[in-house]
């Protein structure tokens, strides 16, 4: 790790996890990366491995299990994944929102049961809040959650794009209880093995083929009212600022993935001669990987400033969108600019700058797309 890396990172024992986690990446993900791309495998054992590293609960606390980093510690761990594997940078992202709901909102005795688990490592989650016609218009979602007199909620409806359905061993379930809009929504924690919840075939994608996402469906499935995140009518706050904090996951993959494609369009740069001399040397090629370090910086330090302010306890949620914008929008230009620098090799799957560039489209689209970032961060200057 360079001098400006350690420098970013708040103690010695958060810089040895960097160290860590980097070595982890270089032995466990660059082997399988592109044959399980390739094939749509998914890895869950790299999960595993990386739960009993401790990397699956690292921004939560101590006392439950947790690695008691702040966010800012955290994000760069994610980053340093995305880098090498972005399925399973946004995949250790997606498993820390889906534990969200319950470490901010659960009850002390919800907490002591469900949370060592669920960040212990061995468990990975999924977070249930998009259906097919509602995507962006989370508010006037249709999934239905009744409490029959026993206290016991009935789901019935369908989930869609959900990172790891069918795969996860627990789901964080948004669900209407009471009428339309946003104050009729709450939330719940549903066991896997629920009966009536079941996982579609996997979406064929266009990238990130080895991250699983499925349609979720809730057929009768039964959720005791213990399992109920929040009071009846707070799941939607609940979801919305859990999307806050994981946004930002997805703004340090971004990021990852940008200094993915930066390093190996830079190292192919250095050795294709053209014209008598690196292809470095000439400005069209140059400048092209000047932006894109340019990006790698720039998008880090946003995602970290809105990381600092959550870690400080202030509101992120602005910074929290203008990051997940700026930084997919940074790896979607800087992926497209790697194939250039490539040429008809970038084009070709000998390299892998073409599947950074099918990967950085799904990173302007996932938890809200760039154009929800945008009315978030108007929404927010028409408040200020
Ligand atoms: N934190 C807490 N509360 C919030 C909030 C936040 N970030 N954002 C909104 N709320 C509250 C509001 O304060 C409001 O409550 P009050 O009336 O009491 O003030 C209530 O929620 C409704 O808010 P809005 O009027 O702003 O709601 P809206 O219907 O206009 O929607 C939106 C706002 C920003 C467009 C929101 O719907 C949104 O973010 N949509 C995108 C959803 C999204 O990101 N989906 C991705 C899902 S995850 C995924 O991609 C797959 C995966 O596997 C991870």
């Amino acid at each position: 790790m360079d001098a400006a890396r350690r420098a970013l990172l708040p103690t010695e024992e958060s810089q040895e996890l960097l160290v860590l986690t980097a070595e982890l990446a270089e032995k466990e993900l660059a082997p399988r990366v592109s044959e399980y791309e390739a094939a749509g495998h998914f890895p869950r054992e790299v999960f595993r491995t990386l739960g009993h590293a401790g990397l699956l609960g690292l921004p939560y606390p101590e006392q439950y299990g947790g690695g008691g980093q702040p966010y800012e510690v955290y994000l760069q761990v994610v980053e340093e994944l995305a880098r090498h594997w972005l399925a399973v940078g946004v995949g250790v992202s997606v498993h820390t929102l889906s534990c969200h709901a319950l470490a901010h909102y659960g009850d002390q005795d919800q907490k002591d049961r469900w949370l060592p688990e669920m960040i212990g490592g061995d468990l990975l989650g999924a977070y249930c809040l998009s259906e097919a016609a509602h995507g962006s218009d989370a508010a006037n979602l249709t999934t239905r959650a009744v409490a029959g007199p026993d206290g016991i909620y009935s789901l019935e409806g369908t989930k869609a794009w959900i990172t790891h359905g069918g795969e996860a061993d627990f789901y964080t379930v948004i669900a209407r209880t009471g009428g339309p809009g946003a104050k009729g929504i709450t939330a719940f924690l549903a066991d896997a093995a629920t009966p009536g919840l079941s996982a579609a075939p996997p979406e064929r994608k266009m990238g990130l083929r080895a991250s699983t996402t499925a349609q979720v469906h809730f057929d009768g499935a039964l959720i005791p009212a213990e399992r109920r995140i929040g009071a009846e009518g707070e799941g939607f706050a609940i979801a919305m600022d859990a999307l806050d904090s994981g946004r930002l996951g997805i703004a340090a993959c971004a990021v990852g993935l940008t200094r993915a494609a930066l390093e190996a369009a830079t190292a192919y740069a250095r050795d294709r001669i053209q014209f008598g001399k690196p292809i470095i040397e000439h400005d069209g090629v140059g400048f092209l990987l000047a932006d894109m370090a340019t990006r790698v910086e720039v998008g880090r330090a946003a995602y970290l400033v809105a990381a600092r302010l959550r870690d400080e306890g202030v509101p992120f949620r602005k910074q929290a969108a203008a990051a997940k914008l700026y930084c997919s929008d940074a790896a979607m230009q800087s992926t497209i600019d790697a194939v250039q620098v490539l040429g008809g090799y970038g084009y070709t799957t000998d390299f892998p700058v073409e599947r950074y560039m099918r990967e950085a489209k799904m990173l302007q689209i996932v938890e809200g797309t760039n154009q929800i970032q945008r009315r978030v961060i108007a929404r927010a200057l028409t408040r200020d």
